[in-house]
């Protein structure tokens, strides 16, 4: 068990584009390790998703575990524990819809984001195979959240008036029923 420090909003790291994972990497015991601590460290957070870059590594990897049976999120589908190696997204339409959300790496706080609905990802899983699947509704979001901190983007750049960014504690108290 080896649980990494999560960076956090400020460290130049999270504002950079992280490099594509070399496919001579793929099987080898480097990525091994990184995805096991990375395993760790979101199971020690809480959260549900993870980019390497949040823990100082500009790699182009993220896991996503979002439970089964969880009841803390209304979206019906969910992504049980996958590894995404070198992600690429297409936007599949214009719809958009909204979510509250939070990040690891800017604790405390939640923002509400407008983003497309409909997405397709092609990645690479933890044994190089190419993988594609298609995602709607909050996974979408958790997804395109998860793969911005690949290119040195946070959730907090796409709120569209500060008014929709407050500390979660007030947003628990006057907001989360919205
Ligand atoms: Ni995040």
């Amino acid at each position: 068990m080896s649980v990494r420090k999560i960076i956090r909003m400020g460290h130049p790291t999270l504002r950079q584009r992280a490099q594509e994972l070399p496919a001579k990497d793929i099987g080898g015991p480097g990525l091994h390790q990184l995805l096991e601590d990375m395993a760790d460290t979101l199971a020690d957070s809480g959260g549900i998703g993870l980019a390497a870059p949040q823990i100082d590594v500009p790699l182009r990897v993220a896991i996503i575990d979002m439970p089964q049976g969880s009841t803390r999120y209304d979206s019906d589908e969910r992504i049980p524990h996958t590894v995404f190696i070198n992600p690429v997204i297409t936007v599949l339409d214009d719809e958009e819809a909204g979510y509250w959300e939070g990040c690891l790496s800017v604790p405390g706080l939640r923002g509400f984001v407008q983003r497309p609905q409909h997405v397709r990802v092609d990645y690479l899983d933890q044994a190089g195979v190419p993988r594609q699947r298609a995602l709607s509704g909050f996974s979408a979001t958790v997804i395109q959240h998860e793969f911005d901190h690949l290119d040195g983007r946070l959730y907090i750049d796409h709120i569209k008036t500060p008014e929709l960014l407050m500390f979660e504690e007030e947003w628990l108290e006057y907001h989360a029923a919205r």
